[in-house]
C-alpha cells in the first residue's frame, strides 16, 4: 500500500490565519515549515487513491501530490472517495471542494453520516453537482465499552485491493451539532489492510481518551498515525494567554506525560507510529524543541507534509 501525507496539522493549519503565538510567528518568518489540515491518501495499486478525510486545504494539497494530479482522459481522475474519521469542519469541507466529481464514494460512521445531511448539510447540496454514493459504515459499539470499544464495523472493499474496518474511538461531537445524543460514535480509528502485502494502516486523528482495545487495534497494524494535536495539557493556555484556553484540550489526549500517547505507544515498538493532526502550538512543530528530542528518542515520526510511505 502507497499512504501519501498530505497535510499534518490541526484545524486552523499552521501557521494559523489567526494567530501570532511564537510558532505561528516563527513559522512566517520562515524558520519552521508550514503544514496543511492533516489528510492522508492512500492506494493498493498507485492507480485507485482514496483520501482519508478532506481538508479545506485539499485543493492545494492536491497540487502538492503528483498521484492525484487529474487524467489521462479529461475529467479522468484518481480519487475514488473519501473516508471518513469524523465529521469535524477541517476534516469535511474539502468536500464541498471536490463537488461535480463523478462516481465518488463517502464512507462514514452514522453519527457524521447524518450530521453531513443535516447539521451541515453537504450531502444534499453536492449530490445536486454530481450523485455520489454515501455508504453508512454503521456504528459499531461494544457492550459495556459503548460507542468506544474499538469494534470493526463491517469490512468494506475499496478498489486498488484495499479493505477499510472502522473502530469507534470517541464520541466527541463536532461544535457547530446543536445538542448532540451523548455517547455515540462520532469519532473513528479507520484500518486499512492490504490484503496482498499484509500491510495495515491504523489513521486515528482524533483520540480523546486510549479507548478499550486500542491495544489490541494498534497490534494488528504495521503502521499507525495518532493524533499527536498537543504534546501538554498547558500549552495552549500558554500560547495564546487566554483564560479559557487554561488546561483546553479540546477532546484530544496529549503527547506527553505519563497518561500520554508517547508512553501507550512505547509498548508497541514493533510498528511503524507517526503523529499527525499537530495543533499550532505544539512543540512538535520545532525540530530542535526538547519535546521533539524525547519523541524521536521512543521511536515515534514527526512526518513533514509531502512524505510518501510504503505499508
Ligand atoms: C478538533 O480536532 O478538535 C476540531 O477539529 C476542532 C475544530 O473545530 O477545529
Ligand atoms: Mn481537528
Ligand atoms: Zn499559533
Amino acid at each position: 500500500m502507497r499512504v501519501k501525507v498530505l497535510g499534518t496539522a490541526a484545524g486552523g493549519g499552521f501557521p494559523q490565519w489567526n494567530c501570532g503565538c511564537a510558532l505561528c510567528a516563527r513559522c512566517r518568518r520562515g524558520e519552521l515549515p508550514p503544514r496543511f489540515h492533516d489528510s492522508v491518501a492512500v492506494s493498493g495499486d498507485g492507480r485507485d487513491w482514496w483520501l482519508l478525510n478532506a481538508s479545506p486545504d485539499i485543493r492545494v494539497q492536491w497540487e502538492a501530490a503528483s498521484v492525484l494530479a487529474a487524467g489521462p482522459g479529461p475529467r479522468d481522475t484518481p480519487v475514488r472517495g473519501v473516508l471518513l474519521t469524523d465529521a469535524e469542519v477541517d476534516h469535511t469541507l474539502g468536500l464541498a471542494v471536490l463537488r461535480g466529481g463523478a462516481d465518488l464514494t463517502v464512507y462514514a460512521a452514522s453519527p457524521v453520516h447524518e450530521a453531513l445531511t443535516t447539521a451541515l448539510p453537504l450531502r444534499g447540496l453536492l449530490d445536486r453537482y454530481a450523485p455520489w454514493r454515501w455508504q453508512d459504515t454503521g456504528a459499531a459499539t461494544v457492550p459495556g465499552a459503548g460507542a468506544t470499544g474499538c469494534a470493526a464495523s463491517a469490512a468494506f472493499p475499496l478498489s486498488g485491493g484495499l479493505t477499510v474496518t472502522f473502530h469507534p474511538v470517541g464520541t466527541k461531537a463536532p461544535k457547530y451539532v446543536a445538542a448532540p445524543a451523548p455517547g455515540l460514535p462520532w469519532v473513528s480509528a479507520l484500518r486499512i489492510e492490504d490484503p496482498a502485502t499484509g500491510g495495515a494502516l491504523l489513521h486515528a486523528p482524533c483520540l480523546a481518551t486510549w479507548p478499550d482495545g486500542f491495544d489490541a487495534l494498534l497490534a494488528s497494524v504495521t503502521c499507525a498515525f495518532i493524533d499527536g494535536t498537543f504534546f501538554s495539557a498547558e500549552e495552549l493556555g500558554q500560547a495564546v494567554r487566554s483564560p479559557d484556553a487554561g488546561q483546553s484540550l479540546m477532546g484530544h489526549l496529549p503527547a506527553g506525560g505519563p497518561g500520554g500517547t508517547l508512553a501507550r505507544l512505547a509498548r508497541h515498538p514493533g510498528l511503524r507510529r507517526l503523529y499527525t493532526h499537530f495543533n499550532n502550538t505544539n512543540p512538535l512543530l520545532d525540530p530542535s524543541s526538547a519535546a521533539a528530542e524525547e519523541v524521536r528518542r521512543a521511536g515515534v515520526e514527526i512526518p513533514a507534509d509531502g512524505m510518501e510511505l510504503t505499508v
